[in-house]
């Protein structure tokens, strides 16, 4: 068994997915369950974690001994991140963010007319937050703490995923990027997940697939905090 090997660390994990506000009654969302987010807090508990968990409109229950901070938009949960992250050692970013808002949140409900057959949203881009939490990182020089992102991946029929993975993983600036391919049967609203995991080796080194699995989300969790055990 893998025992305490998370006695005494601080592990911060989003899940989820934002809801953009429209207006009072409407939103943009996304299908995300909260599912694999939820599954590696149990998993990080299991393992003597402390462990906080920012949930964004989770479908599904946290276990009880985590702290949790409920969000719900992209801004709420960068704000939360960014808060609970100075006291992490180990970060998360599992939740599925909204690349984009609406430009402006009516205060009253947006109502149909006949004037309006169409009716055009402005969006705006969301901040990345992963990128964030490793530019704060570095903002406060921090060197011991360890930042893991996620990657949903659709089709690998050109073979081409772990290029983007790659290119992801150097763009994201992260240690650890988990890469979930989605749209076979697996991902969203399931319990399977099938993952690589991306890494560096050594600092400066090219990143790899350091990992690999496919089962529930909770044995997907614990060999995401078996890879962590390569960096730390
Ligand atoms: O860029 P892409 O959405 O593919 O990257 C996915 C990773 O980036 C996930 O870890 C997700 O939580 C994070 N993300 C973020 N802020 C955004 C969009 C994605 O932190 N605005």
């Amino acid at each position: 068994g893998r025992g305490s090997d998370l006695a005494g660390t601080r592990v911060l994990i989003s899940a989820g997915g934002t809801r953009e506000p429209l207006d009072p009654v409407r939103y943009l969302g996304n299908h995300s369950s909260g599912r694999q987010g939820v599954a590696l807090a149990k998993a990080a508990l299991a393992r003597g974690g402390q462990v906080t968990l920012v949930g964004a409109n989770l479908e599904v229950p946290p276990p009880d001994g985590i702290s949790l901070v409920p969000v719900s938009s992209a801004a709420e949960l960068a704000e939360a991140m960014l808060r609970e992250a100075a006291q992490a050692d180990i970060v998360i970013m599992s939740a599925a963010v909204a690349d984009y808002r609406p430009a402006s949140v009516e205060t009253t409900k947006i109502k149909k007319t006949s004037a309006n057959e169409e009716l055009t949203l402005r969006l705006v881009r969301n901040p990345d937050i992963l990128r964030s939490l490793v530019q704060a990182r570095s903002d406060r020089s921090v060197t011991d703490q360890v930042i893991v992102g996620f990657a949903a991946e659709t089709g690998d029929a050109d073979g081409t995923v772990l290029d983007h993975a790659r290119k992801k993983f150097e763009a994201k600036g992260c240690d650890l990027l988990v890469v979930n391919k989605v749209g076979t049967g697996v991902g969203f609203g399931t319990d399977g997940n099938r993952v690589d995991i991306l890494a560096r080796r050594r600092p400066g080194g090219e990143p790899e697939v350091i990992g690999s699995a496919d089962g529930s989300k909770l044995a997907v969790s614990h060999a995401v905090i078996d890879a962590l055990g390569v960096l730390r």
